[in-house]
């Protein structure tokens, strides 16, 4: 026994070593290895997992999601998408990925789950918020294999690889079991502590549209057994649906949340003012264009994003058929004029420094 567990030590750390290695600075370095363009493989290197809870109209955005965090995959981690749908959404998502994943073998894979509930009070889970958004609540139960993933909401992209929020787990103390960042960064637009009728997490609440899970600890914690009890005790008082259920749980353990930077989970709020979201300069690294910005004109700047990344061919030159691309339509559509036009050079900061190296 004490045995095996050596070597499971010895491969986290020769995989971890290697993973250093190969990674190099994130932000703003030169990396070398890019320049060769040989793919190095790395069999010890875990699987991260990503997943997504699609319901109705919201199947073409997933699938820019799932394309922006292969895009970004530019250290070739060997990344797993777990995403639980309707049956009659099921076939699209096979078709379309079995296609991406035969031009990217080994690079990632996927797996698709139905939507299910605790038998107890099943209709009243589905209806809580916008359809079946409440799922992810139980993905401890529902994934007694995995032990951590990052969940995320289908208007979500990524922007920088996906090692780079993994990171994060790493920091964990011993009561930490999940990640989330802020709901806001000020009190005079906040909107927990305005307008909230039941307790939330920290000063200003948080968002759950990203959050690392550590699904170990949370079984562990019996996660789903303090869910019900919070949802009977306030679900009259709550607007947010399973966010406000999660900033309740938090409040009550904050001892569990570990909080991450605005830059993981970049929204409209943070810009359409003015820029409140001050660690971003170092780059934004996931953007997310909640109330339906990806597909409005309010601010340009996520629409031009979510159309880039749209347009891109999976497994074609992410230089020549993104970044190029995104930095002409940034330029000619004025976004100037709009606020979150102001930090565009911080939503593409890390695709320059990543991308741009293939043609020097
Ligand atoms: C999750 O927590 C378990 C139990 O503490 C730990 O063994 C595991 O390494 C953690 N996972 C990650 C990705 O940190
Ligand atoms: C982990 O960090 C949180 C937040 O700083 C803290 O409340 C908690 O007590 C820490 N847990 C341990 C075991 O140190
Ligand atoms: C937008 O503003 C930036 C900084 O103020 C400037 O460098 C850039 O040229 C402007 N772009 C357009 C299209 O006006």
């Amino acid at each position: 026994m004490h045995h095996i567990q050596m070597c499971i030590l010895v491969s986290v750390a020769m995989a971890s070593l290697l993973y250093i290695l190969h990674r190099g600075p994130s932000v703003s370095g030169v990396k070398e290895s890019s320049l060769s363009g040989t793919p190095i493989t790395q069999p010890q290197k875990n699987t991260l997992h990503i997943a997504v809870v699609v319901c109705g109209q919201r199947v073409q955005e997933t699938l820019v999601m799932i394309k922006s965090a292969i895009l970004f995959n530019h250290y070739q981690e060997l990344i797993k998408f777990l995403i639980f749908t309707e049956d009659r959404l099921r076939e699209i998502f096979k078709e379309k990925l079995e296609d991406w994943r035969k031009l990217l073998p080994h690079l990632f894979d996927f797996e698709l789950f139905p939507l299910s509930f605790p038998s107890q009070s099943k209709k009243e889970w589905r209806n809580l918020f916008k359809p079946c958004a409440s799922q992810r609540l139980f993905l401890p139960s529902l994934l007694p294999e995995v032990d951590s993933l990052l969940y995320v909401d289908t208007d979500v992209l990524f922007l920088s690889p996906i090692s780079d929020v993994w990171e994060y787990f790493y920091k964990f103390n011993d009561s930490q079991l999940a990640a989330l960042t802020p709901e806001h960064e000020n009190e005079n637009i906040g909107w927990y502590n305005r307008f909230a009728r039941h307790p939330y997490y920290g000063r200003l609440g948080v968002n759950s549209g990203v959050m690392l899970m550590n699904l170990t600890r949370m079984r562990k914690f019996e996660w789903e057994k303090h869910i019900l009890p919070i949802h009977n005790e306030y679900r009259l008082r709550i607007t947010w649906g399973d966010q406000d259920i999660i900033n309740i749980l938090f409040y009550y353990h904050p001892d569990k949340l570990y909080i991450i930077p605005c830059e993981y989970n970049y929204r409209p709020d943070h810009c359409m003012y003015m820029s409140i979201c001050t660690s971003s300069q170092k780059g934004i690294k996931i953007i997310h264009g909640n109330r339906g910005y990806f597909h409005s004109d309010k601010q340009p700047l996520f629409r031009i994003i979510y159309e880039a990344i749209e347009k891109y061919q999976v497994g074609t030159s992410p230089y020549q058929n993104f970044l190029l691309p995104l930095q002409s339509s940034l330029i000619q559509q004025n976004i100037n004029d709009s606020n979150c036009g102001k930090i565009s050079n911080q939503a593409v900061l890390i695709a320059n420094n990543l991308f741009i190296n293939e043609y020097l």
